[in-house]
């Protein structure tokens, strides 16, 4: 956000405005651009995740399920799919202790991640052959849980977003069941849509549980969620 210049207040007394962040460093901007500007500049969980070293507000969603839910354990071994810039892997590097030699994290993503202590970082397309292979060399084939942040670039039309982030779930499934020991867990990103209930179906085939997690941190007027599914099914196959 370098050369943003934020400004406090709303104008007049009682201004709408009052208490919000408004940008004045002179830069045409489209109207999205600026909206987008505007409430990461009035975003608690942006603030809190700059304070706290954090790559990205992301990393409060994974803090918050895993509270919830329970998932990540010293010395557990995580890949996480779609890890830029990097905040689920410091939230997952700092539970499952990796940076202290216990656990492990893999984090593969498309884009490149800035080094992350206790964190191995790939770059590319996890649907690559040569990007898998490495993955089960850096693990040793087996982890005990897969996240998924996954995220096409959007397109604005919900139903095309849902089914692009349907088809990368879906392949992150596949991935997570190649590598995934018995009792493990799958986290997956999700946007509502006509294709949700098939992909839950296909996660209670391979899952002992499988519950649906809206944290506080995803914005409410976003339709993204996640599926949470703990103890992979012992003997159960692929997709
Ligand atoms: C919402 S962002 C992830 C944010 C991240 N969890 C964090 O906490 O900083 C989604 C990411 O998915 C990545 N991505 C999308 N398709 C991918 C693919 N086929 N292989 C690897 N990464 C992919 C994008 O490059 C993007 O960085």
């Amino acid at each position: 956000m370098a050369g943003v210049v934020a400004e406090r207040g709303g104008g007049k007394a009682g201004g709408a405005n009052r208490g919000h962040e408004k940008l004045r460093d002179g830069r045409e901007r489209s109207a999205s651009s600026r909206r987008w500007l505007t409430r990461q500049l009035n975003d608690p969980y942006v603030a809190r995740a700059r304070a706290g070293g954090y790559r990205s507000r992301a990393a409060f969603k994974l803090s918050e399920i895993d509270d919830a839910h329970r998932l990540l354990k010293p010395g557990m071994a995580v890949a996480d799919l779609g890890a830029a810039p990097g905040g689920w892997s410091q939230v997952a590097a700092e539970r499952v202790r990796s940076r202290e030699g216990g656990g492990r994290v893999v984090a593969i993503d498309l884009q490149l991640v800035d080094p992350i202590p206790g964190v191995e970082i790939l770059q590319g397309d996890f649907l690559e052959d040569a990007v898998f292979a490495r993955v089960a060399e850096a693990t040793g084939g087996r982890v005990d849980i897969v996240l998924s942040d996954l995220a096409p670039s959007a397109s604005g039309q919900p139903d095309i977003d849902h089914l692009r982030i349907l088809n990368l779930a879906e392949a992150a499934l596949d991935f997570a069941l190649r590598f995934l020991a018995p009792g493990g867990a799958f986290v997956a990103k999700m946007l509502q849509g006509s294709g949700e209930r098939g992909f839950v179906d296909a996660l209670r085939r391979h899952f002992d549980q499988v519950a649906r997690a809206k944290p506080p941190s995803s914005r409410r007027e976003s339709s993204e969620f996640f599926l949470v599914a703990k103890g992979r099914k012992a003997g159960s196959g692929g997709l």
